[in-house]
């Protein structure tokens, strides 16, 4: 499937960067909802304030989409230090991550996004850094090979991963604040809606909002994209965006009224017609869709367990009743529910 765009894909597009970062809340009260957790790196980064000292590392994980960039930048400004981006595919070799660690200041951010994408060894020469902040350096070959201990200045590590269970277990214990991101309420995804449209400079009419907030799969990323392209339909038709632009331009961009696209619908009634609704693996789901599974896994099948459509049992996926009436089939007369 790899030819069709998708809409409601949470995993960012190139061109989408530039318009992410001006509508990236700058700072904790700005960043709206996951109420628990902010309130939570509230006293963590006012007790490290307050002891001079840079924060614990700490790890997001969640699907794409739903703050954990934004959270790293948030949280270096909060902390009013420097922020250093990169990612675990990046980091290929030790010398990589002794480049960026040698140059970091004292309460500096780092943040490492897919960190369950690391090289091993690269992952394996962390551990002291995270624990006494220091890189095991080895210089020479063979028996003569030495290692050295380089002093990294007190710093915040930042990880970002899909899912915590990706992490080897050495590096998680690592981690001072663990912390997950769950879908957004659509109250909450309203107040996106509107706060984005506000700095683009578009009208909105609030049940356009509504419309937009309930098919955005509880991903803010998606709330930005639906409103970039149902902007584009409103400005053809005067400009305010109405709920009959919404629902019309929604419909247009193949977004139903869940949220789901056409991938996600294509995974629900293969399951069904293919595989009488399951249980099945979702190797297995990935070949019979020619998608790959862990982009089933980290972006498509969070949301739809999330909406109750299919369900996770030790055997594999299943569909739910709800996930049957959504796709309009009837469930099988001895449909198992004892399943779910
Ligand atoms: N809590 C939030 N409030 C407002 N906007 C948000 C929030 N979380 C994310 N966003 C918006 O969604 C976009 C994607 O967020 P990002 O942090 O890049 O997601 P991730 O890194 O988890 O994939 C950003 O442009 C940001 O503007
Ligand atoms: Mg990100």
């Amino acid at each position: 499937m790899d030819e069709l765009e998708r809409i409601v894909e949470a995993a960012k597009l190139d061109e989408e960067n530039k318009i992410e970062n001006s509508l990236r809340p700058q700072n904790l009260d700005d960043f709206i909802g996951q109420d628990k957790l902010k309130k939570n790196l509230k006293v963590f980064i006012e007790a490290a304030k307050n002891r001079r000292e840079a924060l614990d590392h700490c790890l997001f994980y969640a699907p794409p989409g739903l703050g954990k960039t934004t959270l790293s930048h948030i949280i270096a400004k909060e902390m009013g230090s420097n922020l250093r981006m990169t990612s675990g595919p990046v980091l290929e070799r030790v010398g990589d991550l002794a480049a960026i660690l040698t140059n970091l200041s004292e309460g500096d951010v780092f943040f490492i996004d897919e960190i369950h994408r690391m090289n091993h060894l690269v992952e394996e020469s962390l551990y002291p850094v995270m624990e006494d902040f220091e890189l095991d350096i080895i210089i020479g070959q063979g028996p003569s090979a030495k290692t050295i201990k380089l002093p990294v200045p007190r710093f915040t590590l930042i990880g970002a991963t899909t899912r915590a269970g990706l992490l080897s277990s050495p590096l998680r214990d690592r981690f001072g604040i663990i912390e997950h991101l769950d879908f957004y309420e659509i109250k909450e995804l309203m107040r996106i809606v509107n706060r984005s449209a506000a700095i683009m400079n578009i009208a909105i009419d609030e049940d356009a909002s509504e419309e937009i907030a309930k098919r955005s799969r509880g991903t803010p990323r998606i709330v930005n994209r639906l409103l970039k392209r149902i902007r584009d339909f409103a400005e053809i038709k005067g400009g305010k965006i109405t709920h009959l632009i919404a629902k019309e331009a929604l419909e247009a961009l193949e977004v139903d009224s869940a949220g789901l696209d056409k991938m996600d619908r294509l995974i629900l009634t293969v399951l069904i017609k293919k595989f009488g609704g399951g249980p099945v693996g979702v190797d297995t789901i990935a070949v019979a869709i020619s998608e790959e599974s862990d982009t089933i896994t980290d972006v498509c099948e969070p949301y739809l367990i999330q909406s109750g459509f299919i369900a996770r049992t030790s055997r594999g996926r299943v569909v739910t009743e709800t996930g049957y009436s959504h796709i309009g089939i009837e469930p099988p007369k001895n449909f198992q529910k004892e399943l779910l």
